[in-house]
């Protein structure tokens, strides 16, 4: 080999070559605070020199997400990730759609940086085949917190101190919660109350589990006593996306809304700072206990693409894993770190507190998957529990009969094979 050639190549080995490439990113984060959240991702994309081309699908909570990508993927035409959770990972891993990422995950040590409840969702048979971003926490309330000082209220931290404050501010001529009317901003709202007023067991039993006899039960019954006092203080009217009603109380029209933290980054984007503008406080009940919502995206196998392709998508994989995106990201975003090795100085009171909350509930047996949002079941069950949720919102029966249609419902969701 001449000299000149053999220099050159010893160069090009070692100095990190940037290869720009194009990246197809689906994901359906749209409000306000998650378009900056992820904003962060894209830029450092760019600041590599990739480029990130978007596929967007909007509707809160995943939406139509699904579909639209089971057809792309069915034309051998996936994109290079996409915004994939909890049981869902391990369906399109078992067809074999999704890349396998150990090496990455060993040069870069994920194991040792990521806890077993989040990387147990990202692997299959041992492979990690899916990137975390976050975890966000459901079981919170948000507070308007003038409007609470205005009307001598403290935040509310059992039931009967919501009712309490509920009467106060409803004879004031406020509305005391703000909810979108959607299914799945039902099924939040409902699994939280089942948390608290079921405790830890309970909601193992009857929602990660689906015992019958768990979800047809005197806890199920004085679960629904209790959404159903809290549907009677919701006003169902066209503000129907889970960020209008957290606008809601942003502007002090509301005092409350049940909402995982991803609605923190709502107040965020409108510049509220906790404990000063609104609180971030455990649904009535759930201190010290968490129901986890992990995002992440699943890399999706590549055929047929320019090496700069495949490039591109393992920076991305790398900048989701990076400190600094772990950090600017969930700073927007609402939610904490999927990495337990970060330090949280940064962060604010309310991501602090959620991680404090993260690791006792992990301690103390009640860190526990969503149902509302894909971590606790397959996404059947999941569509049944939100039909008849949605439905017993809308025309609530009594609370026996109700966790008898749920118990039923659970069932048929899991005999039906999809
Ligand atoms: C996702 C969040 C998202 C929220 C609203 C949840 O299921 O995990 O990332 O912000 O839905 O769309």
């Amino acid at each position: 080999m001449p000299k000149l050639v053999n220099k050159l190549l010893l160069m090009l080995l070692a100095t990190p070559v940037a290869f720009a490439g194009n990246v197809e990113v689906l994901h359906y984060w749209t409000s306000g605070g998650e378009a900056a959240a992820l904003d962060v991702l894209k830029k450092q994309m760019a600041d590599e020199g990739h480029q990130w081309q978007d596929f967007v699908i909007a509707g809160g909570g995943g939406g139509n997400a699904m579909a639209e990508l089971q057809t792309r993927v069915l034309k051998g035409l996936p994109p290079a990730a996409a915004q994939i959770k909890g049981l869902d990972i391990q369906r399109w891993a078992r067809l074999g759609f999704l890349a396998n990422l150990n090496n990455i995950a060993q040069a870069d040590k994920w194991d040792d940086k990521l806890p077993s409840v989040v990387s147990d969702v990202m692997k299959h048979n041992d492979q990690y085949v899916a990137v975390p971003v976050n975890v966000h926490r459901t079981n919170w309330l948000w507070i308007n917190k003038p409007l609470l000082d205005a009307l001598n209220l403290k935040a509310p931290k059992t039931w009967d101190e919501f009712d309490a404050a509920a009467k106060v501010i409803q004879d004031a001529g406020y509305q005391v919660i703000a909810q979108g009317d959607q299914a799945w901003q039902h099924a939040t709202l409902f699994e939280a109350v089942a948390l608290s007023v079921g405790g830890a067991d309970y909601y193992k039993r009857a929602f990660v589990e689906h015992e019958f006899s768990a979800i047809k039960s005197a806890e199920t019954d004085a679960v629904f006593e209790r959404y159903y006092k809290l549907v009677k203080l919701m006003k169902f009217d066209s503000d129907a996306e889970w960020h209008q009603a957290t606008n809601k109380v942003i502007e002090g029209k509301a005092a409350f809304q049940f909402m995982g933290d991803w609605a923190k980054g709502e107040f965020i984007k409108a510049e509220k700072k906790p404990n000063k503008d609104f609180m971030c406080v455990p649904a009535p009940g759930t201190a010290n206990k968490f129901l986890f919502n992990i995002d992440s995206f699943a890399i999706f196998n590549l055929r047929n693409v320019e090496a700069s392709e495949i490039q591109a998508q393992t920076a991305l994989v790398r900048n989701i894993m990076s400190d600094s995106f772990q950090s600017a990201f969930n700073q927007n975003k609402g939610s904490i770190p999927a990495r337990t090795d970060m330090s949280m100085a940064t962060f604010d009171l309310c991501a602090q507190y959620s991680m404090s909350e993260f690791l006792n509930a992990n301690d103390n047996g009640a860190l526990l998957p969503s149902i509302a949002h894909g971590m606790a079941t397959t996404g059947t069950v999941q569509q049944y529990f939100y039909e008849k949720i949605a439905e017993l919102t809308k025309t609530p029966d009594t609370p026996a009969e109700s966790s008898k249609q749920l118990a039923k419902a659970i069932r048929y969701g899991q005999y039906i094979l999809k």
